[in-house]
């Protein structure tokens, strides 16, 4: 086929025809959420090799080809997907990304995509009011001095992770860029914190040894009280501390590190906070949950994901800071075809970015919030978080089920003990709720026990899918146990 307007208008009409039934069926919650196949199997029925060889698709077979993709996919729209912290993205969201698809404007040079570079300005600007860094009149203000603090969408919030600690860097070493990290630094969290931020402080020279875990208690919450003597261990061992971090949230609990305190002791000690809240940030969103984090504004940078609970599709992750100065001042680079002298119109975030070429990240979450408002996300948020909390009162309520932790975010992890507490068990039980294909779920390890582990991510999931999902594990659970 040709690569020409109108094929784009015919191909386009039959994929969306395709994209509708397979949105409606998801939505129905009648179909398998996932039919797990081997990759060998996937590439035979699709084809693959054959389509790469002969260059051959085509408006015929378009159609079939799209049909034997989505029968392998995870389906992230049906009611009974509660596994990963992935969004079922809203369709407006959806569309944005097809557009973006066409017109392909990699925006972080002002001049390749000014309308994508203005709606991520946009968008950067209201998360930041949202934390209250931003000093503008409107959000349409790009003056950084004005704006107050700063920000960049990223390709996930392990890029937003990384980003930050190359930030903090920046501020106590600013020589590391041209001489390398000095051998003095470390970071201190919470041994639960996501693995993205030890990986960034690996990937930076630091060797994740630099990660100072602080203890946390047996809900794997930070305790404030154990900053202080490992703050006062490595001082004494003559470290430099880089930053140090707390999660909102969790990601196996979905619990909430008290942000207010750490954020008291990182200002009375002069260290940089960061606040990963990939997945919680979105508290911020709603009046009734804003409370989990208080005292956020106390942090100097802030990782927040909107492929998460902003309804997005992966990936657009945000980085904050509180003063643009400490982003503007993170990279430097050369490179005569992008740096130089120009009449510059609007702003380059490429300054501001690990990435060269980027996606136009602010679209998918423009066109989320322009469709729902900010209503529209406050009621989406506090209707994730009151189911969760209906689900951990079902499981309460049985004899056999039991919870980590009652949640504070749309995360929750149970486990069925009727057969013992065996920690094997439980991921036996997983296999093979996997297996059925009816549930997705995933799991994690919280204080040493094994959990089966709900993300609540999609507004359809209701207490009759929970109920359902329980008698199957029960099932699972009499089968496994041969009794
Ligand atoms: C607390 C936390 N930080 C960072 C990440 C990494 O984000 P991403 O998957 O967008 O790279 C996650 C992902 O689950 C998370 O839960």
């Amino acid at each position: 086929m040709e690569s020409t307007a109108s094929e784009l208008r015919k191909m386009g009409e039959i994929v969306l025809e395709k994209l509708e039934n397979y949105l409606s069926e998801s939505q129905s919650g009648k179909p398998k959420v996932l039919i797990q196949r081997s990759p060998e199997e996937i590439s035979d029925t699709l084809e693959l090799e054959n389509y790469i060889r002969k260059g051959c698709l085509n408006i015929d077979n378009v159609g079939n080809l799209l049909d034997k993709y989505l029968d392998n996919t995870q389906h992230l729209h049906h009611p009974q997907f509660i596994g990963h912290q992935a969004a079922s993205p809203h369709v407006a969201s959806s569309i944005s990304d097809f557009i973006h698809g066409v017109v392909n404007n990699p925006m972080a040079i002002y001049e390749m995509g000014p309308a994508a570079a203005t709606m991520e300005k946009v968008v950067i600007n209201w998360m930041l009011e949202k934390v209250g860094w931003f000093k503008g009149d409107r959000l349409s203000d790009i003056d950084p001095a004005k704006v107050g603090g700063g920000g960049i969408l990223t390709h996930g919030g392990s890029m937003a992770n990384l980003t930050a600690m190359l930030a903090a860097r920046a501020k106590i070493d600013p020589d590391a860029w041209t001489d390398g990290t000095s051998k003095d630094l470390v970071v201190m969290g919470p041994e639960v914190s996501h693995y993205s931020i030890s990986r960034a402080i690996s990937i930076m020279g630091m060797g994740s040894n630099a990660m100072i875990p602080v203890k946390v208690n047996d809900q794997e919450v930070l305790d404030p009280d154990n900053l202080y003597p490992v703050f006062q261990k490595l001082k004494s061992e003559g470290k430099r501390i880089m930053a140090v971090i707390a999660n909102a949230c969790a990601t196996s609990t979905g619990l909430y590190d008290p942000i207010a305190e750490v954020g008291e002791f990182c200002k009375e000690n002069g260290l940089w906070y960061h606040v990963d809240g990939a997945h919680g940030a979105v508290a911020l969103l709603t009046p009734k949950e804003k409370h989990l984090l208080k005292g956020v504004e106390l942090a100097d940078s802030l990782t927040w994901d909107a492929h998460k609970m902003m309804q997005t599709s992966a990936l657009c992750a945000a980085v904050l800071v509180k003063d643009h100065k400490n982003l503007d001042q993170t990279f430097r680079q050369k490179g005569s075809y992008i740096f130089f002298e120009k009449e510059q119109i609007g702003y380059d975030a490429i300054s501001n970015a690990i990435e060269c070429t980027k996606s136009g990240l602010g679209t998918k979450l423009f066109w989320a919030l322009a469709a729902e408002g900010e209503e529209g996300f406050k009621n989406f948020i506090e209707n994730q978080y009151q189911v969760t909390k209906e689900f951990y009162k079902m499981f309460n309520e049985h004899p056999y089920f039991e919870c980590s932790n009652a949640p504070e975010s749309n995360i929750l992890c149970f486990r069925y003990t009727k057969f013992g507490n065996d920690n094997g068990f439980q991921l036996a039980i997983r296999n093979e709720l996997i297996k059925k294909g009816n549930f997705y779920t995933t799991t994690a390890v919280v204080n040493g026990v094994r959990y089966l582990r709900l993300s609540v991510m999609n507004k359809l999931t209701k207490p009759v899918h929970i109920q359902t999902l329980m008698e199957e594990v029960e099932q699972i659970a009499l089968t496994l146990s041969g009794k």
